[in-house]
C-alpha cells in the first residue's frame, strides 16, 4: 500500500509529504494517524531541527478532510477523545521544532487548518486557500476558527469563514495568512532553502523562539514577558551561544550542537 505520508530526512531537516495526490491529498484516517505519530516522534528527536510539510502532486497541498468518509465517524466518541487532548491537528502546535508549510494548489478546510497550525507558510502563485466547512453544514473544528482570527484578525477571519470563498495566494499574502509567495516552479526549493537556513541556527534558540511567540501570544502581557525572560535566560547558559560568539570573533562558520 502507498504511504499516505512520505517521510524523508535531509541532515537536520525532516520532510513530510501528504501523499494522496489522486484525492487531492485529502486527509483520511490513515494519513491522520501517520501524521500524528510522525510528528510525536520527530518532536522528541533532538537531531531534527526543522520540519517541512508539503503536498504531493500538481494540484493540491491538501483539500481538507476526506469528505467521502463523512458520516462514518461517531461524533460523540470523537468529542470524548478530543475533550482533554484537543483535536489531532493540535499536535502540530505541540511539536518543539519550527514547521514550515509549502502550499500549492488547493489548501482547503482541514488542509488550511493544518497549514495554520504550522509556524511559517510559503505559498506558490497557484495556491487557493479557503475554509469551506459551512458549506458542508459544519464549522472549522480543528482550531480553524481560533487560529484564523489570531493570524489575520477577526474581520477577515469572519469573512473567510462565513463566505467560504477561496482566496488566491496574493490575497493570502496581503492579509498575512502566508508569509511569502513564489512561482510554482520555485516553491519546493524556496521552502527547503528557508527550512535549511533555520535548521542551521542554534536549535534551542529556534525552539524557544517558537515557544515564546506561540505560548506567549495566548497569555496576558506580563505572563508572556515572564515566559520570554525565562527562555531568554536559559539560552544564555547554552554552549551554542558561546559558540556563536566565538565563531563571530574568529570569523568562521559556527558549529552548533543543540546544547
Ligand atoms: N475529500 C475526499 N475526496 C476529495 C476531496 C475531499 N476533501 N477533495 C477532492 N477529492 C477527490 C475528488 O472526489 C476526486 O476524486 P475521484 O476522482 O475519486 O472522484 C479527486 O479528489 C479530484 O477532485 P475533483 O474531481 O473534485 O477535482 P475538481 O478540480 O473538479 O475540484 C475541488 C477540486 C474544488 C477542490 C473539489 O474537489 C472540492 O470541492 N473538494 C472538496 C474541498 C472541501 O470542501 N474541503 C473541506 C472539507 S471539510 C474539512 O476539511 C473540515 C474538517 O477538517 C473536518
Amino acid at each position: 500500500m502507498t504511504e499516505t505520508v512520505l517521510f524523508e530526512r535531509k541532515d537536520n531537516l525532516a520532510i513530510l509529504t501528504l501523499n494522496r495526490p489522486d484525492q487531492l491529498n485529502s486527509i483520511d484516517e490513515d494519513m491522520r494517524n501517520r501524521l500524528q505519530s510522525l510528528l510525536r516522534e520527530l518532536s522528541n528527536d533532538a537531531d531534527v531541527r526543522v520540519i517541512l510539510l508539503k503536498g504531493a502532486g500538481e494540484r493540491a497541498f491538501c483539500a481538507g478532510a476526506d469528505i467521502k468518509g463523512f458520516g462514518k465517524v461517531d461524533s460523540t466518541a470523537g468529542y470524548r477523545n478530543q475533550r482533554l487532548d484537543g483535536h489531532w491537528i493540535h499536535t502540530f502546535e505541540t511539536v518543539r521544532q519550527p514547521i514550515v508549510a509549502a502550499i500549492h494548489g488547493y489548501c482547503l478546510g482541514g488542509g488550511l487548518e493544518i497549514a495554520m497550525a504550522c509556524d511559517i507558510r510559503i505559498a506558490s502563485e497557484d495556491a487557493q486557500l479557503a475554509l469551506p466547512e459551512v458549506t458542508h453544514g459544519i464549522i472549522p473544528g480543528a482550531g480553524g476558527t481560533q487560529r484564523l482570527a489570531r493570524l489575520i484578525g477577526m474581520g477577515p477571519a469572519l469573512y473567510m469563514t462565513l463566505s467560504a470563498e477561496r482566496i488566491p495566494a496574493a490575497e493570502a499574502h496581503r492579509i498575512g495568512l502566508v508569509s511569502k509567495v513564489v512561482p510554482r516552479a520555485e516553491l519546493e526549493t524556496a521552502a527547503e532553502q528557508l527550512a535549511t537556513k533555520i535548521a542551521g541556527f542554534p536549535p534551542l534558540a529556534t525552539r524557544y523562539a517558537k515557544e515564546a511567540v506561540k505560548r506567549g501570544f495566548e497569555m496576558p502581557y506580563g505572563d508572556g514577558m515572564a515566559l520570554e525572560i525565562g527562555l531568554s535566560t536559559l539560552l544564555t547558559t547554552t554552549e551554542d551561544r558561546l559558540e556563536a560568539a566565538a565563531a563571530f570573533r574568529e570569523k568562521r562558520k559556527p558549529v552548533f550542537k543543540g546544547r
